[in-house]
């Protein structure tokens, strides 16, 4: 499978089976993250993998609006990878260039993990629906780092078709000419 394949095939899943990942396609997943690209080739960037159960399903408790958890289905992903950055860096960046390049890095390691998790057959969501300082205080990341993203991961429990990983359909996307200028902002491409 290439790349484009992958990024076709790919969908935020979520219904998981209960079966484990095996360690080495966690570690291979965990090296597509570590060759990933970063501002300065600083890798200010680390990873928490967490596969204990019991903190797994603590993870939606820390989301609920009323009684409900927005990111319920987490807690039946065998697998949760905490995708964190170093803030000094981060606000160093910030101050000198106006813009955050270690969330960037993250969230491209991250991307990288995605793909390969779908190249391997393994279902991903990244969840952004979550309360850092209570995540922090689950995980113990240190001060001086933050969560960027969550990602679950879990083979599908529907069968993949051509569709998509999973059997699920894609969600639509907006065209092109609508997301895309030419040169300068709003000119046609
Ligand atoms: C940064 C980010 C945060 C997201 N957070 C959540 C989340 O908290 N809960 C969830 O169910 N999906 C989450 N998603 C998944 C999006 O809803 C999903 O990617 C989008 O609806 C498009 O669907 P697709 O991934 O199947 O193409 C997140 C995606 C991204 C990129």
């Amino acid at each position: 499978m290439d790349v484009l394949k992958a990024i076709q095939w790919r969908r935020s899943v979520r219904k998981f089976s209960q079966q484990k990942i095996e360690y080495e396609k966690i570690l291979q997943l965990l090296e597509a993250a570590r060759l990933a690209p970063s501002s300065s080739n600083q890798q200010a960037w680390h990873f928490v993998v967490i596969d204990d159960k019991a903190i797994i399903e603590e993870i939606p408790k820390q989301v609920l609006i009323g009684t409900r958890s927005i990111i319920s289905f987490v807690k039946d992903a065998p697998l949760v990878i905490a995708g964190c950055y170093a803030k000094k860096l981060s606000h160093v960046a910030a101050r000198l260039f106006g813009h955050e390049n270690d969330i960037i890095d993250i969230a491209i390691a991250m991307t990288h993990i995605v793909l390969a998790a779908t190249e391997l057959g393994i279902g991903t969501c990244y969840i952004g629906w979550f309360n850092v300082k209570k995540l922090k205080n689950l995980l113990h990341i240190p001060r001086e780092y933050n969560i960027a993203l969550l990602l679950a991961l879990g083979y599908p429990i529907d069968a993949s078709t051509d569709e998509g990983i999973g059997g699920i359909a894609p969600r639509s996307r907006k065209e092109l000419e609508k997301i895309v200028s030419h040169n300068k902002f709003g000119q046609r491409f």
